[in-house]
C-alpha cells in the first residue's frame, strides 16, 4: 500500500470532528503548526506535528511531500450544485441587471423551464462532456466532493439521464459526486397549472425508477411561492423518504413560506438558501440539527439580501456554504467568491467559513463520519494552499490559492505542473 507523509505544513487545519459543528463550535478548527499527516492508501492514518510523526514513522518506505510555507486543509465539499445541464441563459442575466425579478422571468417561461429544452435535447455524452469540464474547474479550486441535482428534465427520461450522467462521471474523474433527484424544481409544461398532478407523477412514476436503480441519494424540492407549496413539498418528500431517499429543501429563498420549519418537521438533512428564514424557522433548524446550507453567490447574483448567517450561527445552527452553481440564478462555481461573500458580507469568521466548507458541508451530505476533516480513519481528501495560513483564504480575497489537491490519497491537481507545462 502506498504511504505518503505530508510534512512541515506551516498550518495543518484539521477541522477535526465526525459530526456537524453547531453555533460557537464552528470556530474550532484545530490548527497544528509544523503539521504532518500520514496517508495510507486512500485513508488518513496519522495526524500530528512533523516532529511527532517523524519520530513515530521515520522517513523510510514513505513518499514525502514537503509542505513548508503551505497550509493543508480538508478537501472542500460543495454540497449544493446543479452542474449537469444543457444550454445557457446569458440573456436572463442581463434582464435581471436591468431590474426584472428572477420569479418574473420564471413566470414568463424563462428560468428553469428554459433550461429543460436544451437539457432534454442533449445526449448523455454531451451532458457528460459539459459536466466533466465543470468538475475539473471545481477540483482546481479544492473541491473534492460535490453534490449535483437533476431537475432540468422534469420528465422521466431526462431526469434519469441527468442522474446517469453523474453516475458515469463518478467513474471518469476524481471528485466524489453525490446525486440528488430534484424533479420538483419547476412544474413542467406537460403539467402546467397542475402541480398536484405533477407531484403524483413524481411519486408514482419517477421516484420508483430513481430508487430502484439507486440513482440518487437525496430528494430535493423548490419549496417556494408559485412553485411548490408547503403541503405539496411535504407530500413529495414523505414519499421520497418512504422510497429510501434522504431529504433536502430549497427553502425560504424568495418569500418566507415556512420551508425551514418543514425541513425541521421532516428531519431533512439540510435546508438550503434561507434568505427569508423566520425566527421560528431558525429555532426549528437548530433544535432538529438540520444543516442550514447558505448560498451567498446566488444572493449576490440576484442582488438579494444575504441569508442571516450570524443569526443562524448565534442561534446554535450548523451552517454549511455551497456554490449553487446553475445556469440561471448563479452561474459560478467560485469557491474564492463564496469565501469573500461569507466573510466580508455575511459576518462569518474565516474559521466558521472553513468549517462550513468542510465538515459541515460533509454533514449536509450525511458524510461527516467519512470526509470533511483531517482525522484518522477518514478518506484522504486534502487541499494544499500556496500560502502559510488559512487566513489568506479571505485576506487574499477572490483568488484561487490552491496549489495541490489530494483525492483518496493521490495528487489529482497540481498547479506547479500546470505552470511548468505552460512555459
Ligand atoms: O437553487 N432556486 C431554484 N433553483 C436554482 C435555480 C435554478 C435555475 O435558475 O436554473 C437555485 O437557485
Ligand atoms: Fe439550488
Amino acid at each position: 500500500m502506498e504511504r505518503t507523509l505530508l510534512l512541515h505544513a506551516s498550518q495543518l487545519v484539521t477541522a477535526s470532528g465526525f459530526a456537524a459543528k453547531k453555533g460557537k463550535a464552528m470556530n474550532d478548527l484545530t490548527v497544528i503548526e509544523d503539521g504532518a499527516v500520514l496517508l495510507e492508501g486512500e485513508t488518513i492514518a496519522a495526524v500530528g506535528t512533523t516532529k511527532e510523526l517523524l519520530s513515530r514513522y521515520g522517513k523510510e518506505d514513505l513518499s514525502l511531500l514537503d509542505c513548508s510555507g503551505k497550509t493543508v486543509l480538508p478537501g472542500f465539499v460543495d454540497s449544493h450544485t446543479h452542474f449537469v445541464f444543457g444550454g445557457y441563459r446569458a440573456d436572463e442575466f442581463s434582464w435581471r441587471l436591468t431590474g426584472v425579478p428572477y420569479m418574473e422571468i420564471m413566470e414568463r417561461g424563462g428560468g428553469i423551464a428554459a433550461t429543460t429544452i436544451p437539457t432534454r435535447a442533449a445526449s448523455q455524452e454531451e451532458l457528460e462532456t459539459l459536466g466533466e469540464k465543470r468538475l475539473a474547474s471545481m477540483l482546481s479550486q479544492g473541491v473534492t466532493t460535490v453534490e449535483g441535482k437533476s431537475g432540468y428534465g422534469l420528465d422521466l427520461e431526462t431526469e434519469l439521464k441527468q442522474l446517469r450522467v453523474m453516475r458515469a462521471l463518478s467513474e471518469k474523474q476524481p471528485l466524489t459526486i453525490v446525486p440528488t433527484y430534484m424533479g420538483a424544481h419547476a412544474v413542467p409544461v406537460e403539467f402546467q397549472g397542475d402541480a398536484d398532478a405533477y407531484i403524483t407523477y413524481m411519486t408514482e412514476t419517477v421516484l420508483p425508477q430513481v430508487a430502484s436503480a439507486n440513482l440518487a441519494e437525496f430528494c430535493d424540492v423548490f419549496c417556494e411561492k408559485g412553485v411548490f407549496g408547503i403541503g405539496q413539498s411535504e407530500r413529495l418528500l414523505l414519499s421520497a423518504r418512504e422510497q429510501g431517499l434522504k431529504l433536502k429543501l430549497h427553502a425560504d429563498e424568495i418569500v418566507p413560506l415556512g420551508g425551514a420549519e418543514l425541513a425541521a418537521r421532516l428531519s431533512a438533512v439540510s435546508a438550503d438558501h434561507l434568505l427569508q428564514v423566520s425566527d421560528a424557522g431558525i429555532k426549528a433548524l437548530a433544535e432538529k440539527s438540520v444543516i442550514a446550507t447558505l448560498l451567498p453567490a446566488t444572493a449576490f447574483s440576484l442582488k438579494e439580501p444575504y441569508a442571516p448567517a450570524r443569526k443562524l450561527i448565534d442561534s446554535g445552527c450548523a451552517v454549511a456554504l455551497a456554490t449553487d452553481l446553475n445556469p440561471g440564478s448563479c452561474f459560478t462555481g467560485s469557491i474564492p467568491l463564496l469565501i469573500a461573500l461569507a466573510t466580508i458580507y455575511m459576518g462569518m469568521s474565516i474559521e466558521e467559513t472553513v468549517t462550513a466548507l468542510t465538515l459541515n458541508g460533509a454533514a449536509a451530505l450525511d458524510r461527516a463520519d467519512r470526509i470533511g476533516s483531517i482525522d484518522i480513519g477518514k478518506q484522504a481528501d486534502l487541499v494544499i494552499l500556496e500560502y502559510p495560513s488559512y487566513t489568506f483564504l479571505h485576506y487574499h480575497f477572490a483568488m484561487n490559492l490552491v496549489e495541490k489537491v489530494i483525492k483518496k490519497g493521490k495528487i489529482v491537481f497540481n498547479k506547479q505542473i500546470l505552470n511548468n507545462a505552460s512555459v
